[in-house]
């Protein structure tokens, strides 16, 4: 039985992603700073961003899937989330490449994008969303995650790893979906993460395709659900939220998502089959 380590079970996608890995016959040790409320797998209380520590949890382990950090900017001073998320996901990669682990998956996110927590509005160059959109985060948080990917880019040259670094849209748990009547119908809330979701459910099944996929280098790919988390057409979203943004490069007056999933579908043969449509009465 192949053995992965999962970080950051505690949080609110951890938990999903080590369903999935034990449900599909994965031998799971779980890991996080703090003790999760109800745990699956064995578990193992670990601070990332102790580099012996890393090598501690990463022992024996097959593949890694790292999902611990701080998960927005601004919750901590801007210096704690950046030291966290950047030492840990160092860290978390140089003890697997240490003990020559030859597969991970690291979170990033939508955010190193730069529109979610800009506080100069800044909008997307064009729409969706794709991986070679220029990354431009006025925030820690953000630039966090664009020095996690180009940490997995310097291990791969390394010495090889695979690394697949997720950009993830809005994380969405099955309760969560009765909370979308409160924004559904009011662009204004959710522009600045573009409307995206994807279900923790999806994220988890991608997580293992990353892990049981082989030649992918180190590569980047957004995860995000087909639709957006809206009932307002997408090319309505972007009148009201986005005028200025003219460069549309796909039909858009659906529900379409506006941070592509394409490169994930491609590289990884995966498809989110999760949408709030089905989750909500009489939409
Ligand atoms: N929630 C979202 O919408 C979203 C969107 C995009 C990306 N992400 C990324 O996905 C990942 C999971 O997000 P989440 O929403 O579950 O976050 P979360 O805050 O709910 O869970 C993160 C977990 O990481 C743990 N952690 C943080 N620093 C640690 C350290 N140094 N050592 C050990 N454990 C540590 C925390 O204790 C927590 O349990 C994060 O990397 C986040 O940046 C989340």
């Amino acid at each position: 039985m192949k053995k992965v380590v999962i970080t950051g079970v505690s949080g609110l996608l951890g938990p999903y992603v080590v369903d999935h890995f034990i449900e599909k016959g994965y031998d799971v040790l779980s890991v996080d700073i703090t003790k999760p409320k109800k745990s699956t797998a064995r578990f193992m209380t670990a601070n990332l961003a102790n580099l012996g520590e890393c090598y501690g949890i990463l022992q024996g382990a097959d593949a890694v899937i790292h999902l611990a950090a701080i998960p927005v900017a601004y919750s901590h001073p801007n210096e704690v989330t950046f030291q966290n998320n950047v030492m840990s996901t160092y860290n978390i990669l140089e003890a697997a490449a240490g003990l020559g682990i030859k597969k991970a998956v690291i979170a990033s996110s939508e955010s190193s994008y730069g529109v979610v927590f800009s506080k100069q509005n800044l909008a997307p160059q064009y729409v969706p969303i794709d991986e070679y959109h220029p990354q431009l985060p006025e925030d820690c948080y953000g630039l966090s995650k664009i020095v996690a990917e180009e940490t997995a880019n310097m291990i791969n040259r390394r010495c090889g790893m695979q690394v697949v670094s997720f950009r993830i849209g809005n994380v969405i748990t099955p309760e969560m979906y009765a909370n979308f009547h409160n924004f559904i119908h009011d662009s204004n809330p959710r522009r600045t993460i573009l409307w995206s979701y994807i279900d923790a459910r999806d994220i988890a099944e991608a997580c293992r395709l990353a892990i049981e996929t082989d030649g992918l280098g180190s590569v980047t790919l957004n995860l995000a659900a087909d639709d957006t988390s809206m009932d307002i057409k997408s090319n309505e979203l972007m009148k009201a939220e986005f005028p200025e943004v003219k460069d549309i490069r796909v039909p858009i007056d659906n529900y379409h998502t506006l941070l592509s999933n394409e490169k994930a579908k491609k590289l990884l043969n995966w498809q989110p089959v999760h949408c709030w449509r089905d989750n909500i009465p009489n939409i």
